[in-house]
């Protein structure tokens, strides 16, 4: 927990908050291109939210993420389970490719993100991290830290529509009196788009019960109160999935039951998620599927009452024996 408090800027939500400009660390594979047959460049199942096909990770020469195809589909509540050091949190930065797979394809809704034409900030506005440490900017207070993203993505796209309308302005000057072509409609002001920024931020507040704090610095207040505005700093983008990376271990044991009913409440209104925990007894009774993940693999995976209450993989049920 304090090394995310000394931290002044976090990286790890300015990836997944602002847009990024797309930086390949390493090799990945062409996605236009299969490179055998076992590699499609289109999803299976077209109404999946989610579906990766043939995910592999490596670093250097350790496999990470072997070779795994799965599909999330709509409402679907997803916990992933496992030992340490079984691929969990890289399963899940593959979802939104803030890490590029080694090899195979992910797609959000029928979009494949490791396609380097396809614009990936556009597609992670849909799609809300949670990290362990919270990542807020404590340099900003808590609106700020909240209203940052949309008002900056709503900028963006006001400037975009500007930009355009500038340049048909121009090319209209030399175009007949029948060919001008028309100009975008622009719906909105830079004033609008802080002020709803604003008005969202305190309704998602209000709604935690945490309005009297949006102009408070994230130092001041618990692990439980960050983590709830980092969830709500992730549902301002108004996200169809949200991907919690163990939301609750960094937590004193007293914070992570305000949390978990956060998370549950979400849930509960039918929003997509899949939740790395070791919180089983939360597992089994929110997640609508549990996958057990080891060694890169997920080698087990079912409705909570099969995958707790009648394990088949001996590692799982080596794994249950000792989490449980
Ligand atoms: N950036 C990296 N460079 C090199 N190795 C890495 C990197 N990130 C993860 N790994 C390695 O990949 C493996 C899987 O890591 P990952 O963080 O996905 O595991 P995990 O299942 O989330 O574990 P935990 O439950 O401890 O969080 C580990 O052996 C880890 O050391
Ligand atoms: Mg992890």
């Amino acid at each position: 927990m304090k090394d995310a408090e000394q931290k002044s800027l976090c990286p790890e939500a300015e990836k997944a908050q602002l847009p990024q400009k797309r930086v390949q660390t390493e090799k990945v594979s062409a996605p236009k291109f299969a490179k055998s047959e076992k590699t499609p460049v289109e999803p299976t199942d077209p109404n999946a939210m989610l579906e990766v096909q043939h995910l592999t990770k490596r670093f250097g020469q350790l496999v990470v993420l072997d070779d795994i195809s799965e599909k999330i589909v709509q409402g679907e509540k997803v916990a992933i389970i496992g030992p340490s050091g079984s691929g969990k949190s890289t399963f899940l930065r593959c979802l939104n490719v803030l890490e590029d797979p080694t090899d195979g394809y992910v797609f959000f809704e029928g979009n494949n993100l490791c396609d380097l034409k396809v614009d990936i900030n556009i597609q992670r506005r849909r799609m809300g991290m949670v990290f362990q440490q919270f990542n807020l900017f404590n340099n900003m207070n808590v609106l700020k830290n909240i209203t940052l993203a949309p008002v900056h993505v709503g900028l963006q796209d006001l400037r975009k529509i500007k930009r355009k309308n500038f340049f048909t302005k121009i090319s209209n000057l030399f175009r007949g009196k029948n060919k001008k072509r028309a100009l975008l409609p622009v719906e909105t002001t830079a004033k609008e788009i802080r002020e709803n920024a604003v008005n969202n931020a305190m309704r998602l507040l209000e709604r935690i019960g945490l309005a009297d704090k949006a102009s408070a610095y994230p130092s001041t207040l618990s692990g439980g109160q960050r983590q709830r505005i980092a969830i709500v700093r992730a549902l301002a983008m108004n996200p169809k999935v949200m991907l919690f990376d163990e939301p609750t271990s960094a937590l004193d044991p007293e914070m992570v039951g305000e949390v978990l009913e956060l998370i549950k409440e979400l849930a509960d209104e039918g929003m997509t998620m899949v939740i790395v925990t070791h919180e089983m007894g939360f597992a089994r009774e929110v997640a609508t599927r549990v996958m057990f993940m080891d060694g890169g693999k997920i080698v087990e995976q079912g409705p909570p009452s099969e995958v707790f209450g009648a394990p088949k993989n001996e590692r799982l049920k080596d794994f249950l024996s000792k989490v449980l």
